[in-house]
């Protein structure tokens, strides 16, 4: 296969900047393009280090029609991943409007570029959130969606419809949507990491930021939901595996190997974890003990999900292979870094 470029939107953030890393060390050209709204220059920093080179960078706003149509000038992109979102649960039930602007607005303007363009491999970075509340558990791609509990989970379902109908009307664009669960850890290097904004909204980085001093103590939300131990069951990927998925399925786009022209795949471990599992194997790993305590259940939470990963394996030829501990030690060895430890 002859070199491919592929456009990494919002590629400066927790999931794109391991993307990028996966997708060069496999051979792609990557040109990641940012408008840094919701992270700083740290990812970008430490995914050139770790390539040991300056990445292609494009300060942009995928909401201004201009800025895409001379990216897409630009560069002969074979394909496009697309990251750059607003992804706060709880900022969406405060802020609708700012999330379908800029998260639809965004997938929008990439897709109709990629129709004047005469079609594009487009993988559209979604969510399990498209599941909702269900208890026919583990969840495959054929699970049915259920009413969004956010506006942010409202505008996954959409961009996936947006993206399948989209391929159905435009020769060319083909896509397929990862339906990530709950992506985790950091890179082995501790150079990339999540870095959430103010006060993290989910677990891990306020475990480890709880565990460096940062904040206080951790709320567990909940312990009388009906699991072995009363705490939410998740399936927690670790952020290298998530990362890999992707070079999977843009290198079926890329070969002509999809089966059809839009196509869905769980990205998951298949293996549910409780919040106190979590804490505990946080504690055991990396011999550190965290201040914490149960609270009231936080709304919109659902009681459990996790994924049927199957058709990945099948279809990818991806299966998650890290495991939590592996990734909870990656997770603590970046707060490290971060706090200069
Ligand atoms: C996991 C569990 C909490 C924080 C969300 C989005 C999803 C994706 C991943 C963006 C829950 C509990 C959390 C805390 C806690 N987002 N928890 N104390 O809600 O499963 O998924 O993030 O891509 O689309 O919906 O992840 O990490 O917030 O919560 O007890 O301080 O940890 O109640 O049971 P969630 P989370």
């Amino acid at each position: 296969m002859s070199k491919k470029t592929v456009l990494v939107s919002g590629g400066a953030g927790f999931i794109g900047s391991h993307v990028t890393v996966e997708l060069a060390q496999a051979g792609y050209d990557v040109v990641i393009a940012d408008n840094f709204s919701n992270c700083d220059e740290t990812n970008y920093r430490g995914v050139c280090a770790i390539l040991g080179r300056e990445m292609p960078l494009v300060r942009m706003d995928f909401c201004d029609r201009g800025a895409v149509d001379a990216l897409f000038a630009q560069y002969p992109f074979d394909a496009v991943i697309h990251f750059a979102a607003f992804k706060a649960v709880g900022e969406s039930v405060a802020e609708p409007l700012k999330y379908y602007r800029n998260n639809l607005l965004s997938f929008v303007n990439i897709l109709d570029a990629a129709r004047e363009k005469g079609g594009l491999n487009v993988l559209f970075s979604s969510s399990a959130t498209v599941y909702g509340e269900t208890d026919r558990l583990p969840v495959t791609e054929a699970s049915p969606r259920q009413e969004a509990k956010s506006p942010y989970g409202n505008t996954k379902v959409m961009c996936e419809d947006i993206l399948r109908d989209s391929v159905k009307a435009y020769p060319g664009i083909r896509g397929i949507a990862l339906r990530y669960f709950n992506p985790i850890g950091a890179h082995p290097s501790a150079l990339i990491g999540e870095l959430p904004r103010g006060v993290p909204n989910n677990l891990v980085p306020f475990i480890t930021q709880t565990a460096i001093g940062k904040r206080e103590c951790l709320s567990v939300f909940g312990n009388d939901y009906p699991t072995p131990d009363g705490t939410c069951l998740r399936d927690y990927i670790d952020i290298v595996d998530l990362a890999r998925a992707h070079v999977c399925a843009v290198t079926r786009m890329c070969e002509d190997r999809m089966k059809e022209p839009y196509e869905i795949f769980n990205v998951g471990t298949g293996r549910p974890v409780s919040v106190l599992e979590l804490v505990n194997a946080f504690e055991k790993v990396n011999g550190v003990k965290l201040n914490w305590k149960f609270a009231p259940r936080r709304p919109g939470d659902v009681t459990a999900i996790w994924a049927d990963p199957t058709l990945a394996e099948k279809e990818l030829g991806w299966k998650a292979e890290r495991s939590v501990e592996d990734t909870l030690k990656a997770a603590w060895a970046w707060e490290r870094r971060l706090a200069g430890k």
